[in-house]
């Protein structure tokens, strides 16, 4: 038989209908074709992690062989005790570690597993965005419909060099109009991605009442929870009061220690919502990594009594970062982009419309004019962004047709090298005849 007959046999099931691979995969490959410098993917190009991996090779060489085995299921019993004495401080209330806690394989199991086990065919799902790109096919793959909501940067015309985070906003009347009786789950994302707006009390209790209101359950999506520039104060929607008892909210240590690649992630709320994740997680991968696990334990150990000081790991991250992300949208402003300054996190969205009518994207065949945009900048000006409309539905990429997203966290020798190139790139645009 040829490989031509099997694999009619096996089109892509009807439950991925419309999935293909991701703006990940794409942009990806591109570096390898390309060699751009990579400001795509949010992960460091240098050892931000401090005395995170030495921990790891502590544990690899004890003596305790079922370090090596595998641990609990829902959680290895160190890190759930961790993560129940830190968050119970941080909403104020106590955490039981065996039951209201799920350790996943990263926040991206998480979210998959909470709403696996929260959704049924036709249960409607409020998602904002622009937002994470999984969670539209995820919630489609479990029969959910998305009922898409845009934040808008209310200050899309103002004649200033930047936008603020704050800018982008829920228009109040859109939301209430957007929750029904089918509504099953709002998915917040604060700190946002890639906006890098810290949604404030006043719009959380918004969305917290429409959630009492027609009994929905608010899964959020905090995994930027620690890298926030002040004044502005990331505050948890399952501590706003009557909001625990609907509300999974989601923490990824990738982000907390700037170990991406180790992949582990945990859901805390109630434990009944955590009752119905854990079964759609442990019909999944069942139990994550334990070395991994307790490593990470060991190092919350080790960060929670200085979790009021500079010195500890979560705080010193966003002083550190913050001279980056100012040195960067300086570059950005100096180029001609105009970048939305971020309050958290190490993304920045910037709008290249000035721009646009002096470059000549005709060669890219892409349909969404960021795609192109995002491509011919790897391939022409050796700058590589993430296309923004992936963060939308199909209906509202337009939104997105002008903007970029670049990270930042990375080292200064890679930040100034894109300084150079963008300079560089201005100046050739300012010698062209329009
Ligand atoms: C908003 C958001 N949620 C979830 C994730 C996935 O996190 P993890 O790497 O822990 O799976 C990311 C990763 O970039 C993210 O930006």
């Amino acid at each position: 038989m040829s490989f031509l007959q099997i694999g009619s046999k096996y089109p892509l099931p009807r439950r991925f209908k419309d999935c293909t691979y991701s703006v990940w995969t794409e942009f990806v490959d591109l570096v390898t074709t390309h060699k751009p410098l990579n400001l795509g993917q949010g992960f460091p190009d240098y050892p931000a992690f401090d005395f995170v991996p030495s921990i790891l090779a502590q544990i690899s060489d004890s003596k305790n062989d079922l370090i090596h085995q595998y641990t609990r299921g829902f959680g290895h019993p160190r890190l759930v005790n961790v993560l129940s004495k830190l968050y119970s401080k941080l909403i104020n209330r106590s955490i039981n570690p065996f039951t209201e806690i799920l350790i996943t394989c990263g926040a991206y199991e998480a979210i998959h597993s909470a709403i696996s086990g929260l959704i049924d065919t036709g249960d409607e799902v409020v998602i904002m965005e622009p937002y994470y790109d999984c969670y539209e096919p995820i919630v489609r793959l479990f029969g959910g419909i998305p009922r898409f909501i845009a934040l808008k940067n209310i200050d899309v015309n103002s004649e200033k060099d930047a936008f603020s985070s704050k800018s982008w906003q829920l228009n109040r009347n859109e939301l209430e109009n957007i929750f029904n009786e089918k509504t099953k789950l709002i998915i917040l994302n604060t700190p946002h991605n890639p906006t890098g707006k810290v949604f404030i009390r006043e719009e959380l209790e918004m969305i917290g009442n429409l959630c009492k209101k027609y009994n929905v359950v608010c899964l959020s999506d905090e995994v930027y929870e620690w890298l926030v520039y002040k004044p502005a104060v990331h505050v948890r929607i399952a501590s706003l009061p009557g909001m625990w008892e609907r509300t999974l909210t989601i923490g990824s240590a990738g982000k907390t220690f700037s170990v991406t690649g180790w992949k582990c992630g945990w859901l805390y709320g109630p434990d009944y919502l955590i009752k119905n994740a854990s079964i759609a997680h442990q019909n999944n991968i069942y139990t994550y990594c334990t070395p991994i696990q307790e490593a990470l334990a060991i190092c919350f150990e080790k960060e929670i009594p200085k979790l009021d000081s500079p010195d500890c790991y979560f705080q010193n991250l966003s002083i550190k970062l913050l001279p980056k992300r100012d040195a960067f949208m300086k570059t950005l402003i100096n180029t001609g982009f105009k970048p939305t300054i971020p309050d958290a996190g190490y993304f920045v969205v910037a709008d290249w419309s000035k721009q646009s009518s002096k470059i000549d994207l005709s060669s890219e065949k892409d349909v969404e004019e960021d795609y192109k945009f995002a491509k011919w900048m790897t391939k022409n000006v050796k700058l590589l962004g993430i296309p923004p409309s992936a963060f939308y539905s199909k209906e509202h990429k337009n939104l997105a047709s002008h903007l970029i997203r670049f990270c930042f966290f990375k080292k200064d020798e890679t930040l100034n090298q894109a300084r150079d190139i963008l300079t560089n790139w201005k100046k050739s645009l300012d010698g062209c005849k329009l």
